[in-house]
């Protein structure tokens, strides 16, 4: 356990902290060169579902970059292969789920499980992240939201312009109701189990969120993403990202969350404002920034560490995650710059 004023924690309370907390999304991830060693042995499932290897690809970025937080490693995407769904990762196009969930019946057809029963991978690396961080940082668990998950068993994988999932929203909404049900009921099950096993905080990824229309997002996403929340465990703080929904902030922080996570489409001074200083804010250093040189990430780290104003409720993020190519030492010379900048 981390103690409860740790930068990060108090942060997330939207108390004072003597500096802004910082992580990143992907800080465990392919731009390491500690990642890519493991992962030319084994591949990508393989690691997650070794909670010794997860551990260390946890904790490994928290000793090379500095940051107050980490995050889990696994991905959001794991929850469905108890559900049947058949998950494989690809070279090439990346995520692919075998059987796709197209009708009410293929709804039906998917399996009932309990998330403590079907992965134990993941909490047994909760609990191993957790013994070898040892107070130093609080561990981020997470999962993926509603919306995106469901985009994900609809489409078979990524997409472009969501239109498999749309013809649902529009076209069947018996279908889009029976699945949206399931899945926010597995996912809070699932997150409450990572805090059960140690995570001090979490995070709900909507990334796709940002492809829907203002009206869809309040009418067919907001419930569930609501009713996750609602069901996971006081105390523990919610973090509830997505990108590009500059245009319904106000409709994420209905559905919930202590930290509402914004890309840097938004400003952030903008977004904070419209959202209201009653919730925290993550963000919003666009993930491209850490390809320039240290002295120009100093320059934005310093505009987004003034427009977020020295407000108690700031956590330093990138908008997305950091991209594959980006140089290790960028993203030092990011945590660091806003370690110093953001002090006293
Ligand atoms: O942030 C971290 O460092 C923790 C681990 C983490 C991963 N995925 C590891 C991963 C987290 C938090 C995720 C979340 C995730 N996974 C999201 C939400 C965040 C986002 O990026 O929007 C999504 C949409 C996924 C689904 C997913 N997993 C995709 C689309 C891909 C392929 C594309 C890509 O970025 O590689 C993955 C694979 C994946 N998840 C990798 C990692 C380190 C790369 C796997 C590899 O080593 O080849």
């Amino acid at each position: 356990m981390t103690k409860p004023d740790h930068p990060f924690l108090a942060a997330c309370r939207r108390e004072k902290t003597p500096y802004t907390p910082v992580w990143l999304m992907r800080q465990a991830g392919r731009y390491m060169e500690e990642y890519r060693k493991l992962r030319a042995q084994f591949n990508f499932l393989e690691l997650c579902k070794r909670p010794d290897l997860a551990a260390e690809i946890t904790v490994t970025p928290v000793e090379r970059l500095g940051v107050d937080a980490a995050i889990l490693f696994a991905d959001i995407l794991l929850l469905l292969e108890p559900m049947g769904a058949g998950l494989e990762y690809t070279k090439e196009d990346g995520p692919l789920i075998r059987s796709q969930v197209r009708t009410r019946t293929d709804v039906e057809q998917l399996l009932e499980f309990d998330p403590q029963e079907a992965l134990p991978f993941v909490f047994e690396a909760v609990r191993k992240s957790c013994a070898a961080l040892n107070g130093k940082v609080p561990l981020i668990g997470f999962a993926g939201a509603p919306f995106t998950l469901a985009s994900y068993l609809i489409e078979g994988g990524g997409s472009r312009n969501y239109l498999r999932t749309k013809r649902v929203i529009h076209s069947d909404p018996g279908a889009w109701r029976a699945l949206m049900t399931r899945l926010s009921s597995v996912i809070a099950k699932y997150l409450n189990a990572q805090i059960a096993a140690g995570v001090e905080a979490v995070q709900l990824f909507d990334s796709w969120a940002g492809c829907l229309s203002p009206d869809d997002y309040e009418r067919s996403v907001l419930p569930y993403t609501r009713a996750t929340i609602a069901a996971l465990t006081p105390g523990i703080p919610v973090i509830h990202f997505s990108t590009g929904t500059g245009g319904f902030l106000k409709a994420l922080r209905a559905a919930g969350g202590d930290i509402i996570s914004v890309d840097w489409r938004v400003n952030i001074d903008k977004a904070w404002e419209c959202l209201g200083y009653d919730v925290g804010i993550q963000g919003n250093l666009d993930p491209a920034a850490l390809l320039a040189p240290p002295r120009e990430i100093r320059r934005r780290v310093a505009e987004i560490l003034r427009r977020a104003g020295r407000r108690p409720g700031h956590i330093f993020n990138l908008g997305h995650g950091v991209l594959p190519e980006t140089p290790v030492e960028n993203v030092v010379a990011m945590v660091e710059a806003v370690h110093e900048l953001s002090a006293g």
